[in-house]
């Protein structure tokens, strides 16, 4: 299986977001997380901002949004150049609906969950997206701890994807993702990982990235 390493600026250091974009060019996808301070309890960049970062990084990104109002924004970080665009089903009211909006701007589409989201309420979605993301922590901010009780949930839609066969949708986890909890994760299921801390607390992000690459891969 395509193993996926995305790391979050969300903890980076925004003084010198330049820098901290190129040392993960190593990735695969550079994660950028957008709070609106009411979906979460947490602001962090401005669509603004997401264009300049966007045209800025080399590897492709994937913009997760953690906004009260995908149906009417998620269609912007489209347009603002994303490779990748996350909404939560939590925040949606028709997600079918944006889901095709954004496929037909030309994106890849993902869909996040958080912890106490069950799996059973996305089911249906999954033959129309490219992407599940299952929240490992309550969204809203980097460096909590990786929440065990929801690989249940990463077995359970590992499961349902291999029935789907055909494309299969990427599965996503992100929240205190480091050395020892990708391997929990990867064996649960998972192909893509987001990971924040793990990565820019490292004295060198681009050795972290490949050692979690390893790491997911046993
Ligand atoms: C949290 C964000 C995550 C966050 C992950 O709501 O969606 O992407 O940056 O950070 P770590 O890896 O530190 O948990
Ligand atoms: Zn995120």
């Amino acid at each position: 299986m395509a193993i996926r390493i995305c790391p979050s600026i969300l903890n980076a250091d925004h003084s010198q977001l330049h820098n901290e974009i190129h040392r993960v060019a190593t990735a695969d996808l550079l994660h950028l997380d957008v709070m609106d301070n009411i979906f979460v309890p947490n602001k962090t960049f401005t669509l603004e901002e997401c264009a300049e970062i966007i045209a800025d990084s080399d590897i492709p990104v994937d913009s997760h949004l953690m906004i009260a109002d995908p149906d009417t924004s998620a269609i912007k970080y489209a347009q603002a150049g994303s490779a990748s665009v996350t909404f939560h089903f939590e925040a949606s009211q028709n997600p079918r609906a944006t889901i095709l909006q954004l496929k037909a701007s030309g994106v890849r589409v993902g869909v996040a969950i958080k912890p106490k989201t069950t799996f059973e309420r996305v089911a249906d979605l999954l033959e129309h997206i490219d992407m599940l993301l299952i929240m490992t922590v309550e969204p809203g901010f980097g460096g909590q701890s990786f929440m065990a009780d929801q690989l249940p949930k990463i077995s359970e839609a590992r499961r349902a994807l291999l029935e789907l066969g055909g494309s299969v949708p990427w599965l996503q986890v992100d929240g205190g993702i480091s050395l020892e909890t990708i391997a929990l994760a990867s064996q649960a299921g998972a192909d893509t990982f987001v990971a924040g801390s793990a990565i820019y607390k490292a004295k060198s992000p681009a050795e972290m990235i490949a050692a979690l690459r390893v790491a997911a891969t046993i």
